[in-house]
């Protein structure tokens, strides 16, 4: 029998805490299946809870004893919680016993092959002792652990070690979310750094051995990290220790505990030979990410779980800045934006869509999502646009001073900025409580020598919000004249209101205007322009991100007529490219995203957005003919970019190398489409780092070539387990047509395919949902392989499992036989036995 519905948690429902923590002691007596967690914690009643009796959190726990003050209680124990009545200041003692080695959630305190390690963020710790786990709560920890492992870690700076423990405190107040402890056999890397204030700051990697070779990199962004964010922000690190551990079994990219980051080892761990130059800057992105939570959520946190965009969304922003200035902003920005839509607009635009800050969860952990984290992002680059970078810094200064050691909401960030501003930015602060990409629909007019711009904004209906109100949305505007030279340059338009008009002096009769500059909001915009108009702007648009979406905008137009006419490749667009292609003043990697067609799922979602239905084989097929229509009519500046890139000597994985590499393994990618895989072939054979060595594989594996060096592939790599995933996922994501599900159904019979593991899980199953075609398949095939296996997953892994509904979330876009098998595979989940509590809100919200 199936529980009754999990209630809703609502921020309406806010409440402060009824007890307030001073300080927490705890002592780890760690053992597989009973390891003893010992806690002393002294609570003082809050002056603004409600009274009321103690209640702490704890799932899972077997209770030894507990006592108030030195006396024994036995307080009532419920299946989520405790409850006693106490006094309004006192030391609360209590002996729990869990068993980390069955912990498969990998939530709490578990393990990963022989090591010991957590994972708190949201709800994590109620697992590990009885508590007030929620972020409002803030106390400094000591953390004594007790084990005859030689490693043994937890927050903070180590205060004292003896044989068979260790004691760490945490001097600055955290909440529970962000605590940490790790125990095992470890090789610890080292470095060091002092700050801007004088501090010498030991640094240390922690890895499994044989993995002490591939910290480098990580190691290396972590300096710049801490040396970026002094500059950039004013902010230095703030104690003596600062640890990265890189961890196999990992649900997700990385946590920011305090002083002990702990990542998925595939975050952490990069050479030449295993490592993409993919792979490198994401990286140097996660470690700078959560290196800079240390201020924006540590130092400063979130007062509930539904402002976690405040620390996300403004990490995310920060991090993303910090990649862009360690490398390209304009590549990066295009990054960017490739991932919001295909992430963020595919989950505003389906039945999941929510406010940046929500105002209703079941189970928080659904909410770790592309709109909170990115479009969270978004917000905080467009009202660093609005304001300025000055303001802008000095609200985050004002911000860092005001807040310090304290838990906020989206309110208090938003008052720093009309503090030092004076601006009113009540219409803007829409973004956060608004779910659904505006549409912004802009024409023009040219009268003696003016452009005039008229702009219409609509926000569309989302679930549970039927209406909407215009928002503030900054427009970035320029325009070129029909020689190319830029008549208008960048201009900020501020739209309030459903329509409006803006006008320009440009002192020229004809014009091309080039709007969303840079991607200045995350809106979707529609602007009639002719493909003449479109070249214009891919030839001569002074912002690198306008003149990449000319293209790309060319690109579509061309493949939805492919698609829904059956029309040829377009000349017209294939002309458009070969200049930029060939032109050499451009940055390689720029030229390589140029070349870059929009995704099997961005044409589904456009066809959508235009009510018709989209059909999967068509859109693959429209994009296999257009790739081999891109390398016929380029085939001579593709080659001639092939020879003439190719980088002599060691590897190194900078932004300029990495850019030739991309240039050149896109060129790659469609000369395969007409040489017969010779250039792949040998490249797959020579190749002395792993980008190349990837990307010639899966220029084979698309065009059904690859059998013998996928064998190689797996023979070389098959004892690391890094690589192995690019294998497996590779060969799903490649496979051509519709075979993907008997692909990767293929693949979950390997010896290797370990499904307990949730990057190998992810490699396999997940990569299905990157294959469009694949995953659509008109049989089910696809949407019932993953059924299946999401079924067997929950009961070990809700997490993983739930996170990955989602490739489901656009079920609704396709025709009614497609729908109505992947309505079957959905309510086959929604009806196991036992299932959790996260996967059933992921599965019911996407039912509809
Ligand atoms: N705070 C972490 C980060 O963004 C992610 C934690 C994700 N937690 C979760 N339950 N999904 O760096
Ligand atoms: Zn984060």
């Amino acid at each position: 029998m199936k529980d009754a519905a999990p209630r809703a948690i609502k921020l309406a429902d806010y409440r402060p805490p009824a007890y307030l923590v001073e300080d927490v002691k705890l002592t780890f007596r760690l053992d597989p299946k009973a390891t003893r967690v010992l806690s002393a914690i002294r609570f003082r009643r809050n002056p603004e809870g409600d009274g009321g009796p103690l209640r702490l959190d704890g799932e899972g726990l077997r209770l030894i004893r507990a006592a108030i003050d030195g006396a024994e209680v036995t307080p009532k124990v419920l299946p989520e919680e405790l409850e006693i009545e106490a006094p309004d200041d006192f030391l609360w003692e209590c002996e729990v016993e869990i068993a980390p080695e069955d912990n498969t959630a990998l939530e709490g305190l578990y393990m990963s092959k022989g090591m010991y390690c957590t994972q708190c963020e949201a709800q994590g710790f109620r697992k590990i002792t009885y508590y007030p786990d929620r972020p409002d709560v803030m106390a400094p920890f000591e953390v004594r652990v007790e084990s005859d492992l030689p490693v043994l870690l937890s927050n903070g700076d180590k205060v004292e070690t003896g044989e068979g423990y260790a004691v760490w405190r945490d001097p600055w107040k955290k909440p529970a979310y962000l605590f940490a402890l790790v125990a095992g056999e470890l090789i610890e890397v080292r470095d060091s750094f002092t700050t801007s204030e004088g501090r010498h700051v030991a640094l240390s990697i922690w890895v499994r051995k044989g993995d002490e070779t591939r910290c480098d990199y990580a190691m290396d962004s972590l300096k710049r990290s801490m040396k970026w964010d002094e500059e950039a922000y004013g902010r230095a690190y703030d104690l003596d220790q600062f640890s990265i551990v890189a961890v196999d079994d990992f649900n997700m990219g990385a946590m920011e505990n305090k002083a002990l980051n702990i990542f998925n080892a595939r975050y952490v761990l990069a050479s030449p030979e295993t490592a993409t130059d993919a792979d490198y800057a994401r990286i140097e992105s996660i470690v700078a990410h959560e290196y800079f939570h240390n201020w924006t959520g540590n130092r400063i946190t979130c007062r509930d779980w539904f402002q976690l965009c405040l620390k996300e969304g403004l990490t995310v922003f920060r991090d993303q800045i910090f990649s862009g200035d360690e490398r390209s902003h304009a590549v990066k920005r295009i990054e960017e934006v490739h991932q919001l839509r295909a992430r963020q607009f595919r989950e505003d635009a389906g039945p999941l869509a929510h406010p940046v800050r929500p105002t209703s969860y079941i189970e928080i952990n659904n909410f770790y999502t592309a709109t909170v984290y990115e479009k969270g992002a978004e917000i905080i680059g467009m009202l660093r646009t609005l304001i300025g970078p000055e303001a802008y810094r000095k609200g985050t200064d004002l911000y860092f001073d005001r807040h310090d050691g304290q838990a906020c909401t989206i309110e208090d960030w938003l008052q720093v900025f009309e503090d030092v501003t004076g601006r009113d930015l009540s219409q803007f602060a829409l973004w956060y409580h608004q779910a659904g990409t505006p549409r912004v629909t802009v024409s023009h007019r040219i009268e003696a020598g003016t452009l005039v711009l008229s702009f219409r904004q609509e926000v569309p209906a989302t679930p549970g919000q039927p209406t909407k109100q215009p928002m503030l949305i900054p427009i970035a505007v320029g325009a070129i004249g029909r020689d190319g030279t830029e008549v208008l340059p960048t201009q900020i338009v501020e739209l309030t209101e459903a329509e409006q008009e803006a006008p320009f002096e440009i002192g020229a009769d004809d014009a091309v205007p080039s709007v969303l500059r840079n991607f200045s909001a995350p809106v979707i915009l529609t602007q009639e322009m002719s493909a003449e108009d479109r070249a214009l702007l891919l030839a001569h648009d002074t912002d690198p991100f306008n003149k990449w979406e000319a293209g790309r905008q060319l690109a579509k137009t061309a493949l939805l007529r492919m698609v829904t006419d059956g029309a040829e490749p377009d000349a017209a667009y294939l002309d458009a490219l070969e200049p930029v292609l060939t032109d050499d003043r451009l940055d390689p990697s720029f030229r390589a995203l140029v070349l870059g067609l929009p995704s099997d799922d961005d044409m589904a979602q456009t066809l959508a957005d235009a009510n018709s239905t989209p059909d999967p084989e068509a859109i693959a097929a429209a994009r296999r003919r257009m790739s081999e229509a891109m390398a016929r009519r380029l085939e001579a500046p593709l080659a001639e970019l092939y020879d003439r890139l190719r980088i002599e000597g060691p590897y190194s994985p900078d932004a300029e190398s990495a850019g030739k590499r991309s240039l050149r393994n896109a060129a790659l990618s469609l000369l395969t489409k007409i040489d017969g895989g010779e250039r792949a072939r040998t490249q797959f054979a020579a190749a002395d780092n792993m980008t190349d060595e990837v990307a010639a594989l899966s220029a084979l594996v698309r065009n059904g070539r690859g059998d013998d060096e996928a064998q190689a592939f797996h023979d070389r790599w098959k004892d690391d387990r890094l690589v192995m995933d690019k294998w497996f996922t590779l060969q799903v994501v490649n496979a051509p047509g519709a075979s993907g599900a008997a692909v990767a159904d293929r693949l979950t019979q390997h010896e290797a395919f370990d499904w307990k593991n949730p990057n190998r899980f992810r490699s396999v199953i997940g990569a299905l949902g990157a294959n469009h075609a694949a995953f659509h398949a008109a049989d089910g095939s696809g949407y019932r392989l993953v059924a299946d296996w999401l079924i067997r997953l929950d009961p070990l892994n809700p997490q993983t499992t739930a996170r990955m509904t989602t490739m489901f979330e656009t079920w609704t876009r396709y025709d009614a036989d497609r729908r109505a098998l992947a309505q079957e595979a959905l309510e086959r989940i929604a009806g196991a036995e036992g299932l959790s509590r996260d996967t059933s809100e992921m599965v019911t919200r996407i039912l509809g």
